[in-house]
C-alpha cells in the first residue's frame, strides 16, 4: 500500500478541527513535500520525522513522499503533526500495519531520537475528539496525558516514543500495546494566598468583599508599598469555588497557550500583565488568533498594576470584552471567538497627573457613582443584578452583614471572623489573632474623589491607606 490516511486535529481559536493526514509514496526521485496551508513549524517536521524514523530502526523510504493536510484552507501550525506524518510514512511503506490506524487520532511533536514532546492545546483536542470523534482513541505524548484526561470519558493513550506507538499497531501481545490512561485522582486544591496576611486595611478588604460578591471591577489607589498588589493577589481566594464547567473552560484557554498545569485545575487564574503589554497581548490576536490575557484570565482575575502606565489605546480595547464576556478576533483569513469573563482589578498611585486616567479607567471599568454607592451601603448587598445574585448570596451566607444606613466601622475582630469563614484563611487568621493587630489608625485627610468607599492618606507601609472604588 502506498497511501495511508490518519486523523489529527488543528487548533482554530477554541476549536480543534479534524485534519486528515494523507501520506502518499510514489516512484521517482526522492523528495518530501508537505501541502495543505502548513506553517513553518509543520514544514520543518520533515527533518524531525526523517531522523525519528531512522533512529527508531526503520527505513526512511527513498521515494517521492507527498503529505497532504486536509482541509487545505485550514491553517496548520506547530509540531503536532509530526507523529501522524511519521506513522503515515511507516504505514504507507508497509513497515507497520495500517488496519487499526483509523480508530485513533494522533498528535505529538517528535524529537530527533523519536521521543514524543508535549504540545499545546491537548485539552481542546480531547474535548473536540470526545464531542465529534465518537469512540476514537487519542494517542498523545505522555506529558499531555493528565491534561487531556480531565475530559470525562476521553480515551487517552499516552506514548513516550514513536517506537511505542509502532509496537501498539504491530502488537501480537497485549504487553506491547499502549495502555489507556487513567485520570489521576483529583488532588486537593491548592490554597490561594491568604487574606489574613494583610494587616489593617479593613475598609479596602470590605470593598474587595463587596466586589467579589457583586462581580464588580475594582480600582485600588494608594501610595507605593501600601499593599495594593498584596491585596489583589489574594482576591481570587474570596471568589467561590469553580464549578467543573468553569474549570474546564478556563483550563482549555490556558492549554491553548501552553500555560496549563494539572495542579492549576480549579484554581481561579490570576493574570498580571506588565504595563508595557500591547493591545494584542491583552485581548489576543495574531494571524492564527491566540488568546490574550483577558481570555487567560477567564473566570479569574485580571490585575492591571500601575494602570496609568498602560497606553490609553490598550485600555480602550478592554471596554467591549468587559461588557460582553467574550472577544471575537477577526483577521483577513480567520476569525476566532475566545471567552473573556474576568474580574478586573486595577491599581495605581494617587498622582495628580493621573487623575484624567482615573476618569478613563472609570469609564473602562464601569466605575459608576451609583455602583460605588451600592458598594458603600451594605443594605444594597442584596440588590445585585440577577446574574450576580448567586455570588451575593454566597458571600452573604458566609459573612452576614446587618443592614445599616451607613457601613459600621469594622473592628479587627469582626474582620478576622469574616475572613475565617473563607476556609483557607482560617489557619492564618487564628495565628494572627494572637498578635497585636496593625490597626488602621490613619485618617488624616480625605482624597477628593466621589466614588470612593474610604480614602485615606498617610505614609506608606502596612497602615498606608488605599482608595478603593467598586463598580
Ligand atoms: N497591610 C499589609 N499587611 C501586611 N504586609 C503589608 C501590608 N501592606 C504592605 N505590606 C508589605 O509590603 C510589601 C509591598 O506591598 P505591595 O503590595 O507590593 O505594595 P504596592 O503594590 O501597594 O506598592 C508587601 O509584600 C508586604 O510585605
Ligand atoms: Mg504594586
Amino acid at each position: 500500500m502506498s497511501l495511508a490516511v490518519l486523523k489529527s486535529r488543528a487548533l482554530a481559536g477554541m476549536e480543534a478541527q479534524e485534519v486528515s493526514v494523507e501520506v502518499h509514496l510514489a516512484n521517482g526521485l526522492p523528495a518530501f513535500t508537505i501541502v495543505g496551508l502548513a506553517d513553518t513549524e509543520v514544514k520543518e517536521s520533515k527533518d524531525r520525522v526523517r531522523a525519528a524514523i531512522q533512529n527508531g530502526g526503520f527505513t526512511f523510504p527513498a521515494q517521492r513522499i507527498t503529505v497532504n493536510l486536509a482541509p487545505a484552507d485550514l491553517p496548520k501550525e506547530s509540531g503536532r503533526f509530526d507523529l501522524p506524518i511519521a506513522l503515515g510514512i511507516l504505514a504507507a511503506s508497509g513497515q507497520i500495519p495500517a488496519r487499526h490506524l483509523a480508530e485513533y487520532e494522533f498528535a505529538g511533536e517528535l524529537s530527533l531520537s523519536g521521543a514524543l514532546r508535549p504540545i499545546r492545546g491537548t485539552l481542546a483536542m480531547a474535548i473536540a475528539s470526545r464531542r465529534y470523534g465518537g469512540q476514537c482513541g487519542l494517542i498523545l505524548p505522555v506529558d499531555n496525558a493528565d491534561e487531556a484526561a480531565l475530559v470525562a470519558d476521553a480515551a487517552i493513550y499516552p506514548a513516550a516514543t514513536l517506537l511505542q506507538v509502532c509496537r501498539h499497531f504491530a502488537a501480537h501481545s497485549s504487553d506491547t500495546m499502549l495502555v489507556r490512561h487513567v485520570a489521576p485522582a483529583r488532588r486537593q486544591l491548592r490554597p490561594y494566598p491568604d487574606f489574613a496576611d494583610v494587616k489593617g486595611q479593613f475598609s479596602v478588604k470590605r470593598g474587595l468583599e463587596v466586589a467579589a460578591a457583586g462581580n464588580h471591577s475594582v480600582l485600588l489607589v494608594g501610595p507605593p508599598g501600601a499593599g495594593k498588589t498584596m491585596l489583589a493577589v489574594r482576591f481570587p481566594g474570596l471568589l467561590p469555588d469553580m464549578s467543573d464547567d468553569e474549570a474546564l473552560q478556563a483550563a482549555a484557554v490556558l492549554s491553548l497557550s501552553g500555560n496549563f498545569r494539572c495542579d492549576l485545575w480549579k484554581q481561579r487564574p490570576f493574570r498580571a500583565p506588565h504595563h508595557t503589554a500591547s493591545g494584542v497581548a491583552l485581548v489576543g490576536g495574531g494571524s492564527l488568533p491566540r488568546p490574550g490575557e483577558i481570555s487567560l484570565a477567564h473566570h479569574g482575575v485580571l490585575f492591571l498594576d500601575e494602570l496609568p502606565e498602560f497606553e490609553q489605546r490598550v485600555l480602550d480595547v478592554l471596554r467591549e470584552p468587559l461588557e460582553s464576556g467574550h472577544i471575537t478576533i477577526s483577521r483577513a483569513a480567520r476569525q476566532a471567538d475566545f471567552p473573556a469573563r474576568f474580574q478586573l482589578i486595577a491599581a495605581m498611585i494617587p498622582a495628580l497627573a493621573a487623575m484624567p486616567v482615573i476618569a478613563m479607567a472609570a469609564a473602562t471599568a464601569r466605575l459608576t457613582r451609583s455602583a460605588a454607592i451600592s458598594a458603600v451601603s451594605p443594605a444594597r448587598y442584596s440588590i445585585a443584578s440577577t446574574s450576580r445574585w448567586k455570588w451575593g448570596r454566597w458571600i452573604r451566607s458566609h459573612w452576614p452583614i446587618p443592614p445599616a444606613a451607613k457601613p459600621a466601622p469594622v473592628s479587627p475582630h469582626v474582620c478576622r471572623r469574616r475572613l475565617t469563614a473563607n476556609g483557607n484563611a482560617r489557619a492564618n487568621a487564628i495565628r494572627h489573632s494572637r498578635r497585636a493587630s496593625w490597626n488602621s489608625s490613619a485618617a488624616s485627610s480625605r482624597v477628593a474623589k466621589p466614588s470612593c468607599i474610604r480614602a485615606w492618606t498617610s505614609s506608606s507601609g502596612p497602615d498606608a491607606p488605599i482608595t478603593t472604588s467598586c463598580a
